[in-house]
């Protein structure tokens, strides 16, 4: 039907139109790049837009989706995109912060609704879920991801992918919208973690590592897919035919449409691939059917085909992808969606919506250190709140929170009075400047800040919070990064406390009073010193409109801290990229064995350990978890049968409390050397004070699987290794073998 219905809207088409529907283009504020879509009125009449971003309300959605129908020639609706990427009016934690749940449903929730209130806003598409494995923490955005696990990862994309589209995706249902992918693919491998920059990799590296979350998405079903600004061992992504039709069409099946990120076709001009009009045919021809914002199909396609660099059927082929798209939004039948004024302000920021997002960012925080119980605090006499985060509402909504409003985020300092009421008192300070370089603040302020320094020398500042803690029982620092420091273009060489907060920070330490720090922050950080001399470390991310009431709940025990990292925090920069699934090399250094002290030729540092600070899947609770050893139904596994692994967990503490049982397997000896571990399962499970539960997990022949370097999924017969624990460090083991041949398909 669907097909029938484009065949005969295409015949009616010229080639002018047909290219318009390939024409994505930005209406005006918040954009990233340089704005290039001109006389929109004009082009939408002519029937040369298909798609407008950048712009929603119910009014302002009308107004231009009145102007296709009604004045342009063949009446196609417009779709209207926008980046919804951790909620939409109500925002939720930032994605690192989101998959730092590790609870599927609290992040399909977020998704569900961020869908609700954009459908209700005018949308019809988000360019999220963004699934892009990084190990890098420079990489600013880091932030908008799930972090480095491959399995996890997987896991969040199908989320977010059911909460945006809907059950069974059906995406005619008004309070659904189409979720777009993105950036396929490797933009999270950007070398030396600086944005836009280049990535290279092996295959089986792709294959094994980076790609899954994409695949996982595809095969949710979504509905679009972005490709991504970089390049691809120097093809790039945005031209690369064995990217965008190769692996994503042939391969995963893959049956929407491709835009191009922003001005990304334009940018192969600088990748040094070709001139505009050579640009042009070679995105078109690798498969990206839209074109964000830069013009190009628009300006060269009739050209191209007249030089015969693309054919009449590969722009029909994009044309009708576009409009497939469309057709399955309903857009067709009810261009507006049920869009009312009176719908938006019904749905926008319900209580019930506010209500999960404070729900979903306790969830997401992680408790990093706890020494004699500094957390929880009582509600009871006087704290010394502190720090440039403390009682600021700019930040807690992040980066990519656009039509979020700041105004409405609840600060910790208004949290802490909503949750302790009058029985604390609060005596706040300042106590430093998120930074004392002016260039940076003057580069933060450019874009997205409102950093207006305090002008008083650092030790006035200082002072002033040291005397207000000498009057307090409790310190709570919060600290961290501005919420321009991290996202998109905002790359950091040195990823510690900027220099006057962690000044503050020795300062309030001497005072002898404890000492909680509250991080504010969208990247694993370096924190020795805090690590070292800080009472209590809670990580709250950037937590989202509701951040300030979330924080308060866990600093007072209403809630128990259940987070667990999902990108490895590392001692130092200079050991990055540092990940837990790394392989073993030829000269381990083993830091537990003594006699390795002094080993020089291993692989290893002179300076400082290989460890992390914190490892992937780290994160303490109120309470305490005792895992039993893994009990294993069977010694082996053959290809047609799996088998499964019992672990009692017992809470051992003195709170009720969430803990999340991390399964990881290791292939001892392969046809290619294989990660020292790797996730496969996860359960969170909430057990009251003094409860045991005893959990299964399933380990089938496809847990065993993995791309070898001929790109064949297999499994190999052998020894493997199963690690059960909290986080991917403190496991207990037990070992298995895969027998009877190859598994492989
Ligand atoms: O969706 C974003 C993308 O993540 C980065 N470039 C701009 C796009 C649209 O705003």
């Amino acid at each position: 039907k669907m097909q029938r219905f484009i065949d005969e809207l295409m015949s009616k088409m010229t080639l002018e139109e047909k290219i318009g529907q390939l024409n994505l283009i930005t209406v005006g504020f918040d954009v990233t790049g340089p704005v290039v879509s001109k006389d929109v009125d004009a082009n939408i009449r002519k029937g040369l837009v298909g798609g407008v971003f950048n712009t929603y309300t119910p009014v302002a959605a009308r107004k231009l989706q009145e102007m296709a129908i009604k004045e342009s020639r063949l009446h196609i609706p417009l779709i209207f995109g926008y980046d919804v990427i951790h909620g939409h009016r109500t925002i939720f934690p930032i994605p690192l912060g989101l998959s730092a749940t590790w609870d599927m449903a609290a992040v399909e929730r977020s998704a569900r609704v961020a869908a609700e209130e954009s459908a209700a806003d005018g949308l019809h598409w988000v360019f999220s879920p963004m699934v892009d494995i990084a190990r890098d923490p420079r990489w600013g955005r880091i932030a908008e991801g799930g972090g480095e696990d491959p399995y996890l990862g997987s896991e969040l994309a199908r989320a977010m992918v059911r909460g945006y589209q809907g059950p069974g995706n059906d995406l005619t249902k008004n309070n659904t919208v189409m979720a777009c992918l993105k950036h396929f693919a490797l933009y999270g491998a950007a070398e030396a973690g600086r944005d836009y920059n280049t990535t290279d990799m092996s295959l089986a590296r792709m294959y094994n590592e980076y790609l899954p979350p994409y695949k996982a998405a595809v095969e949710a079903g979504v509905g679009s897919v972005m490709s991504s600004f970089n390049d691809i061992n120097g093809v790039p992504a945005t031209g690369n035919k064995w990217l965008l039709t190769d692996l994503l069409r042939r391969q995963w099946g893959f049956k929407g449409f491709v835009a191009t990120d922003y001005t990304a076709i334009n940018e192969m001009v600088n990748h040094g691939v070709g001139n505009d009009a050579q640009v042009s045919a070679m995105a078109l021809n690798a498969g990206a059917d839209q074109d964000m914002v830069g013009e190009v199909f628009l300006k060269n396609l009739a050209q191209n085909l007249k030089d015969g660099t693309v054919t009449q059927e590969t722009i029909d082929q994009a044309c009708r992808r576009v409009l497939e798209g469309k057709y399955k939004l309903g857009l067709f039948k009810d261009p507006y969606r049920g869009v009312s004024e009176k719908r938006a302000k019904a749905t926008l920021m319900k209580k019930e919506f506010l209500d999960d997002a404070r729900d979903v960012a306790r969830k997401s925080f992680v408790l990093l250190k706890n020494d004699n119980n500094a957390l929880p605090l009582k509600k009871a006499g006087t704290i010394a709140l502190v720090g440039p985060l403390a009682t600021r509402q700019r930040d807690l909504i992040g980066s990519w929170s656009g039509a979020g409003d700041w105004k409405q985020a609840v600060s910790v300092e208004q949290g802490i009075r909503n949750v302790a009421g009058s029985s604390v008192k609060i005596v706040t300070a300042q106590g430093a400047n998120f930074t004392d370089d002016a260039l940076l603040v003057e580069r933060l302020n450019a874009y997205s800040g409102d950093i207006v320094p305090d002008k008083r020398p650092a030790e006035e500042m200082i002072r002033e919070a040291v005397l207000a803690a000498q009057g307090a029982d409790v310190v709570v620092a919060v600290v961290g990064e501005s919420q321009g420091m991290t996202g998109e273009a905002a790359s950091r060489a040195d990823i510690g406390l900027p220099a006057p907060q962690l000044e503050l920070l020795k300062a309030l330490k001497k005072t002898g009073k404890p000492l909680v720090v509250v991080l504010m922050n969208g990247r694993p950080l370096t924190l020795n010193w805090e690590q070292q001399n800080a009472d209590a470390i809670l990580e709250t991310w950037f937590a989202g409109t509701q951040g300030g009431n979330a924080i308060a709940d866990v600093l007072f025990g209403a809630y128990n801290p259940s987070g667990k990292l999902t990108a490895t925090f590392p001692q130092s920069v200079g050991q990055v990229p540092l990940y837990y699934n790394h392989k073993m090399t030829g000269r381990p250094f083993d830091a537990a064995d003594p006699k390795e002290r002094l080993a020089k030729y291993k692989s290893r540092y002179l300076d400082i350990s290989n460890e992390p600070l914190y490892p992937f899947g780290y994160g303490l609770s109120y309470t305490s978890f005792s895992f039993s050893k893994p009990e294993l139904s069977s010694a082996t596994i053959s290809p047609g049968s799996g088998l499964d692994v019992k672990v009692t967990i017992k809470n051992t503490g003195n709170f009720d409390g969430e803990e999340v049982a991390q399964l990881y397997l290791r292939d001892v000896a392969g046809s290619v050397s294989r990660p020292v571990r790797e996730l496969k399962g996860f359960q969170k499970v909430m057990l009251k004070k003094g409860e045991s539960r005893t959990l299964t997990f399933h380990v089938s022949p496809d847990d065993l699987k993995f791309y070898n370097n001929d790109l064949q999924w297999v499994a190999e017969p052998g020894e493997f290794q199963i690690f059960i624990g909290p986080n991917s460090r403190d496991t207990q083991q037990a070992s298995f073998k895969l027998v009877d041949g190859q598994a492989a398909n």
